[in-house]
């Protein structure tokens, strides 16, 4: 899968501008603060009309206008498709497909998928257990619509659930519908452990083979996926079945909830446990192993993504390339060939001799 063009109105410092891609390497260059990353999230929001920088969707309007667009031609399964969507700062997200109005932005699943590398992953490995939730979410999202629906769902759930929790002593009635809620999220939250369960599994063993290559063979990486203590091995068990033992695991904890005003138990709590050599990553890794297990679990959901819709999805990489030393640099260039992939750099730091393919050169929110 490709993004062919794009063309951005009031998208972040870009006013109008279009740009056309390379179906393989393209690497966009520019001083700091012109606009490469903005032009990367603009890509990215294709696949899920999600930012990777921003949780609300103003932030990505141009300061002082109302409403932004982008609009793409995408090249998914052997088809072209044109993708549009319109921000407003007082309106719902508009998204287009064909020229047909979508009715969420779950059904974009599946049509680009993106894959985005950047300094701030270091993150999944040492940072806290929302950040591999947040991996998980945004990259099943992309393959599966019915895990989006379940996502929404099961956060606009948790959100309520919080809420009657933390404000019941003051509103004793509210309580009365903690059950059905606690119902519902078990519902939702047994999808979501599934889809995990089952993305994890495929993840772990590509992860593990592209860390043993990059280190030589000497590091072995693994990571396991964990849910609530009820459900020991998730893999493998229907949603029937995970439904149950979630209900059993939040039956355990509806006092201490009630107790703690807050939602203890639930898909919320979710992790990744990531270990090299046997030893807790977090905890002991070096940076540069931190940074190749990274690595190595990105260029994994890339593969996942591959096996899974027979495509290459996009690969963004973000500052990240000149980051990594010569071997690293090496291994990633050969493993992405084959799909298409847009490569930041700061102008000077110029990688373009060693990746070959199209210059994209930005400057203060316009192509040169
Ligand atoms: N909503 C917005 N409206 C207007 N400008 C914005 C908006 N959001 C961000 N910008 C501006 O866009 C500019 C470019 O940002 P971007 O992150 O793309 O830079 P960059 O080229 O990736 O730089 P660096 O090399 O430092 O990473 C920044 O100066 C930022 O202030
Ligand atoms: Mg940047």
């Amino acid at each position: 899968m490709i993004v062919k063009n794009i063309e951005l109105n009031a998208f972040r410092n870009y006013k109008n501008e279009s740009c056309f891609f390379d179906p393989y390497v393209n690497v966009i260059t520019g001083l700091n603060a012109q606009g490469k990353t903005n032009l990367l999230e603009a890509v990215y929001y294709l696949s899920g009309a999600r930012s990777f920088r921003t949780r609300s969707d103003k932030d990505i309007i141009s300061h002082g206008s109302q409403s932004a667009s982008i609009r793409a031609s995408v090249n998914s399964g052997g088809r072209d498709q044109f993708i549009d969507i319109y921000i407003s700062r007082s309106e719902r997200k508009k998204i287009f497909v064909n020229g047909v109005r979508m009715k969420s932005a779950s059904a974009l699943a599946g049509r680009i998928c993106c894959v985005l590398f950047c300094p701030e992953d270091l993150d999944i490995v040492k940072g806290g257990s929302s950040e591999r939730r947040r991996l998980m979410d945004l990259a099943i999202s992309q393959l599966r619509p019915k895990y989006a629906e379940a996502l929404g769902e099961f956060n606009r759930l948790y959100e309520h659930k919080t809420r009657i929790l933390r404000d019941y002593r003051t509103k004793p009635e509210i309580l009365d519908v903690l059950d059905d809620f606690s119902l519902n999220m078990a519902k939702y939250g047994a999808e979501l452990i599934r889809y995990r369960a089952a993305w994890c599994e495929r993840v772990k063993e590509a992860a593990a083979r592209i860390h043993s290559d990059i280190s030589g063979r000497k590091e072995r990486l693994e990571i396991e996926y964990k849910t609530v203590s009820t459900i020991e091995r998730p893999f493998g068990l229907s949603s029937r079945e995970i439904f149950e033992k979630l209900l059993e695991h939040q039956e355990r904890h509806r006092e201490a909830e009630i107790d703690a005003g807050q939602c203890l138990s639930g898909a919320h709590k979710d992790d990744i446990i990531i270990s090299i050599d046997g030893a807790a990553a977090s905890k002991f890794a070096s940076q540069g192993q931190l940074r190749t297990a990274a690595l190595s679990l990105k260029l994994a959901e890339r593969e996942v993504c591959f096996e899974d819709i027979g495509q290459y999805p996009v690969l963004l990489l973000d500052d990240v390339l000149s980051e990594l030393d010569e071997k690293r640099q090496d291994y990633v260039l050969n493993c992405i060939a084959g799909g298409q992939v847009m490569i930041t750099c700061c102008a000077g730091g110029d990688i373009s001799e060693k990746t070959g393919g199209r210059i994209i050169s930005i400057k203060e929110g316009a192509f040169m």
